[in-house]
């Protein structure tokens, strides 16, 4: 099972402007016919959630963020259970944004990935190295604190994004050999850290500057599970030559 997850970010800036691209999105899959292997997870905004509402099975939502407590006195947040409640089956955890900008750091991200778990969310955790940091050490960390006490049965939800820092939003995406190298390596962690089954069948996918030119080259020459895409994902007719490209 291949996975296209599109992360609009802080966009589009009006729930009608939402509606209309979910809504090309759902038509135009519908036209693909057979979708094979192929599952689109949509992480809108927060606020545009309960108007979009697919009839397609492959088509799902997320969230791009949850609180760690499912209720309470935390002004401002969501919790997993209220994103569960408007429809959505997966959740991102600890993207490069909420890292830098929102000062998220391992602890919260495991607390998050955690709550998300226990709502039945599937998380999408993303790790990464900014461009002056050891790939290696970063993500090894990275999936050692954000994967805390997750058992080998919750590890069966989860996603792995690799995303590095340098590669989002720049125009100058990983080249598919760095891509798989850093796969690879999140595999022998979670290895050491799970088992071999586990490793080798937990998904993996790559973000950072997808188009609709080099997909292919993640999927096929890199052997990534799918992946997380911002800018493209929001220039429809891009993304869904996305689609149909990864679908086949
Ligand atoms: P980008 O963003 O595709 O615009 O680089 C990817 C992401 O932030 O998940």
């Amino acid at each position: 099972m291949k996975l296209v997850i599109a992360n609009w970010k802080c966009n589009p800036a009006t729930q009608e402007e939402a509606e209309r691209f979910f809504d090309m999105i759902e038509e135009r899959t519908k036209k693909l016919g057979k979708i094979r292997n192929l599952k689109i997870v949509i992480c809108p905004p927060f606020v545009w959630l309960s108007g979009l509402r697919g009839e397609i099975p492959n088509l799902r939502l997320g969230g791009q963020d949850c609180h760690w407590e499912q209720s309470g006195a935390y002004t401002g947040e969501v919790s997993p259970k209220m994103l569960k409640d408007l429809g959505c089956d997966y959740v991102i955890v600890g993207h490069s944004e909420r890292r830098e900008y929102f000062n998220e750091t391992n602890e919260i991200i495991n607390k998050k990935l955690l709550a998300a778990l226990k709502t039945r969310l599937k998380p999408i955790l993303c790790v990464g190295e900014k461009e002056d940091e050891e790939m290696g050490l970063i993500i090894k960390n990275q999936l050692i604190e954000g994967l805390k006490a997750v058992n080998r049965i919750q590890m069966q939800n989860i996603i792995i994004a690799y995303e590095p820092v340098w590669a989002i939003g720049t125009k100058n995406p990983c080249q598919p050999d760095d891509a798989m190298r850093a796969a690879l390596f999140i595999r022998k962690i979670l290895n050491e850290l799970y088992n071999r089954k586990l490793a080798e069948e937990t998904a993996i996918i790559y973000g950072g500057s997808v188009n609709s030119k080099i997909v292919l080259s993640y999927i096929k020459e890199a052997g990534m599970d799918g992946l997380l895409i911002g800018k493209a994902s929001l220039d429809i007719s891009e993304f869904i030559k996305i689609i149909e490209q990864v679908n086949g």
